[in-house]
This record gives C-alpha cells, sequence and structure tokens, in this order.
C-alpha cells in the first residue's frame, strides 16, 4: 500500500507529498510516515489473525506494539482500527489513552514496573497486566486490592527458545531479563502464587522469543511448550485459560536481501500451529494474541536527511569510498551502531544518471561508529543541499532517539492524500535548554 514514487524530474513524492516541500515545511532530518501503508499493514495484520483463527477460537487479537514508534495520532489510527494496544510503560499507556485506545483493548508490559505505572493501569482499567517476574505479583495483587478491584494478568513465560535473526536456537535461553522461567519451575510455581491471590485473574500465558524473525519455527516450539504448561494448570489447578499470547517479533526487509512473511503466512501457521498442539494436549483452544511492532511500523517510514559535507577515502585495494555525512545520525537512528543493522539510501530530491559511487551515509556526531547506511551506490554528483531518504524507518528509531551531542530529536510527519500532519513535532534548540538548570 506504498504511495512512494517520484514526478518527472526524478523527485521523490510520498501520500502525494513532495519531500522537498516536506523538508522546507518541517526542516530535516525529518521521519516520514506513509499512514496508509502504516494503516493498511496494521489492518493486514488485524484481519489476517481474525479469519486464521475464527473456526478455531472466533479469531485473534493484534496488539500493536507501540514501542516500535509511537504519538497520539498513531494509537488514534489503531483505535479507529480495531486493532490493540501492547503498552511497556506509564508514557506509552498515556499515549494509548490520548488516542482513544479502549483500556480494556491495552497490555500493559514491563520487568520493572513501577508502583505508579501500574496503579494508573488499574485505575483506567487495562485488559492485562503482564507479569514479568514472580516479585510482581504480591505488588500488583497488593495494589488491586486497596482499590477494590480484580486486576486480569497474564504471566510471561521464558520458554527457552533462543530467536535471532534468520535462525531460532531450541535451547535454553534463561539468562536474559525477561519472564519466569519454565524448564526451572519457576512459572509453574508463579501461576500457583497468582492464582492464589484472589485479586488477581489469570488470563493465561505469554511469550515474546525475539523480534526481527524470518523462521516462524521458533513460535512453534514456543506454542507448544506454553500449551504444554498451559494444559498442566487447567488440568492441575481445575481453572480455565482463556487467553494466550504469542509475542511479536515478525521480520521486515531492510534491504532487498530479507524477505518478510506476508501477515496471512505468519497467522496461517500458528494456527496451524495452535491447532495442532491443542489437539494434541485434547485442551480447549484459548483466544490467541499477538504483538507485533517492526512488521507494521518499520516499513510505513523513511527517514529524509540533508546531506551536507562528502570526503572520499582510498581503502586498501584501491577502491575508493565516499564518506556522505548527512544532518542527523545516530541519535536519530541507533540501529545500525547498536545492531549492525543494515539499510539504504536514495536521493529523494531529484534523479541522477551520473555513476554510483560506493559510499557510507554517516550522522554529524563525535563518533566514528555513527553510521547510518554502511554501504550505498550513491550518484557521484550528489553533493551538499541534495536530499536522501533512508527508508525502513518507521520502527525503533524515532523511538529510540537521543539527545547525543544536545541535537533535538527529529519531528515526525504522517503524508496522505496530498497533506501532511504533525504526529510529534521536532524539538527545538530551546526545549533543550529549557531542561537544563542553568
Ligand atoms: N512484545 C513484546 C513483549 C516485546 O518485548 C516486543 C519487542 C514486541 C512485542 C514487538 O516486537 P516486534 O514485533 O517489534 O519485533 N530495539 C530493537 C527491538 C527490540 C524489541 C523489543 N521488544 C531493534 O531496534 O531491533
Amino acid at each position: 500500500a506504498r504511495t512512494v514514487g517520484r514526478d518527472a524530474a526524478g523527485a521523490l513524492h510520498v501520500g502525494g507529498v513532495a519531500v522537498a516541500d516536506l523538508a522546507a515545511t518541517y526542516g530535516t532530518p525529518l521521519f516520514v510516515v506513509d499512514e496508509l501503508d502504516f494503516r493498511t499493514r496494521a489492518v493486514a495484520f488485524r484481519d489476517a489473525f481474525a479469519d486464521a483463527f475464527a473456526d478455531l477460537c472466533g479469531g485473534a487479537d493484534v496488539y500493536y506494539a507501540s514501542k516500535a514508534f509511537t504519538a497520539t495520532g498513531v494509537t488514534r489510527w489503531i483505535a479507529a482500527d480495531g486493532l490493540h494496544l501492547d503498552t511497556a510503560s506509564a508514557g506509552e499507556l498515556e499515549l494509548g489513552l490520548r488516542g482513544g485506545v479502549p483500556p480494556a483493548r491495552i497490555a500493559l508490559h514491563g520487568n520493572n514496573k513501577s508502583r505508579r505505572e501500574i496503579v494508573r493501569a488499574l485505575e483506567v482499567g487495562v485488559g492485562r497486566i503482564v507479569v514479568d517476574s514472580p516479585a510482581e505479583i504480591d505488588v500488583i495483587a497488593d495494589l488491586a486490592r486497596e482499590r477494590g478491584v480484580v486486576a486480569p494478568v497474564m504471566l510471561r513465560v521464558t520458554v527457552g527458545v533462543e530467536a535471532h535473526t534468520h535462525q531460532y536456537i531450541a535451547t535454553a535461553h534463561e539468562d536474559q531479563k525477561f519472564g519466569v522461567s519454565l524448564a526451572s519451575g519457576q512459572a509453574e510455581a508463579a501461576v500457583a502464587r497468582i492464582l492464589a491471590r484472589p485479586e488477581l485473574r489469570l488470563l493465561g500465558l505469554h511469550s515474546h522469543i525475539g523480534s526481527q524473525i524470518f523462521d516462524l519455527g521458533g513460535f512453534e516450539v514456543s506454542a507448544r511448550r506454553l500449551l504444554e504448561l498451559h494444559h498442566k494448570v487447567e488440568r492441575d489447578h481445575g481453572v480455565e485459560l482463556p487467553e494466550l499470547d504469542l509475542g511479536g517479533g515478525y521480520g521486515v526487509a531492510y534491504t532487498s536481501e530479507d524477505a518478510p512473511l506476508a501477515p496471512t503466512e505468519i497467522a496461517g501457521r500458528l494456527a496451524e500451529i495452535v491447532a495442532r498442539e491443542c489437539l494434541v494436549q485434547g485442551i480447549a483452544v484459548p483466544r490467541v494474541s499477538v504483538e507485533p511492532g517492526r512488521a507494521i511500523a518499520a516499513p510505513s517510514t523513511f527517514t529524509l536527511y540533508e546531506v551536507g559535507t562528502t570526503k572520499e577515502v582510498e581503502l586498501d585495494g584501491g577502491t575508493r569510498r565516499r564518506y556522505v555525512s548527512v544532518d542527523g545520525g545516530m541519535s536519530d537512528n541507533i540501529r545500525t551502531a547498536l545492531y549492525g543493522a543494515d539499510y539504504s539510501a536514495t536521493v529523494a530530491s531529484r534523479a541522477s544518471t551520473a555513476p554510483g559511487v560506493l559510499s557510507r551515509v554517516v550522522g554529524k556526531h563525535c563518533e566514528s561508529g555513527d553510521v547510518v547506511v554502511r554501504d550505498e551506490f550513491l550518484p557521484e554528483d550528489l553533493g551538499g543541499g541534495d536530499l536522501l531518504a533512508v527508508p525502513g524507518t518507521g520502527a525503533y528509531c524515532r523511538s529510540m532517539a537521543s539527545n547525543y551531542n544536545q541535537l533535538p530529536r527529529p519531528g515526525v510527519v504522517a503524508v496522505r492524500d496530498g497533506s501532511a500532519t504533525v504526529l510529534v513535532r521536532r524539538e527545538t534548540p530551546e526545549d533543550l535548554l529549557a531542561l537544563d538548570a542553568g
């Protein structure tokens, strides 16, 4: 559903708006969200899961993971399009509420929720609080009792599946901070503690195995282990667990080498897996939910930069590399430096027939690891004032942005049908100075 194209002069436009106009109006760097693309993707996940699970458990719920990127404008789309919302802090929760997402459709996560966050979740009546550790059980239960409410909870289980990009290792990945370990029996003990507190209503089990995953095999192992525990809990405690959450993590194409799965493929496979495991266990199929963030947000957005200085270096063997500096960098996209992520770049302001030169797109920060795009062939005549677009930056870029070197964080605009709407205003130097105690 992407609405990106080029005009006769080769200049990029998106949502019916020329990028040069966006740069002139909102400045650069700028995150440009193709609203229709974001929403079409969100709805595609919603419908694919509703359809694939319709006969099994009356449908499945898709929680958009706010951490990928959120703003009131985004949660308004989520609310209007009938998705659920995954939040991992009071701040993300607040944006969900501001956008009108019904609290019953909101989940609160976090391995170290503050009392304030739990209280807020209870006060507004979120649909689920995901218990991440045994230590939280009594805290949530006590806060619920003080307020005379019953807290709907899920238990995040560490299922022992380590998922990496392009692969998963079905061995115990216990040595990390999230969730309650299944293999050690801690998850079962936590279930018993939850069930012993009348202020808590256990909806079911939850697992999130990783991010940027292309191989659904990891979900198969995870679902099997979750449903085994699910069955055991129902049998041993004589309760019914109405829900099951399989987390998010579906991969997107950052470069042409990645081949993402379609929502219908993902939903279809997961439905098969859940159906088979429930049959094996002889249990009723719980209502399934998932939490994609990246797969909805990342492809919808590009970052628009203005090129500044360039320089060429000679590499061993005589090849040359050109460094193309842009007016942002690791403060608006830390993913290249932090995870070795791959991005691409394209000249946005004009066409060029000049030959391509091996280029590295770098930022303006004071360290050499400040790379946005490691390798890209960009036209030889690229220079100061040209606009560069880096696609696929809708997830975990603006949401992980920093003010390193006292750089104001970029704004985010949504474009659609020829007009642009600000989702997040660009920070100003005055905003930063206002935080300084002087
Ligand atoms: N559910 C839970 C409980 C999660 O922890 C996450 C992501 C998601 C859902 C959404 O996962 P997604 O569908 O977006 O892969 N900053 C990293 C990614 C961190 C993911 C954290 N949790 C990056 O830029 O690659």
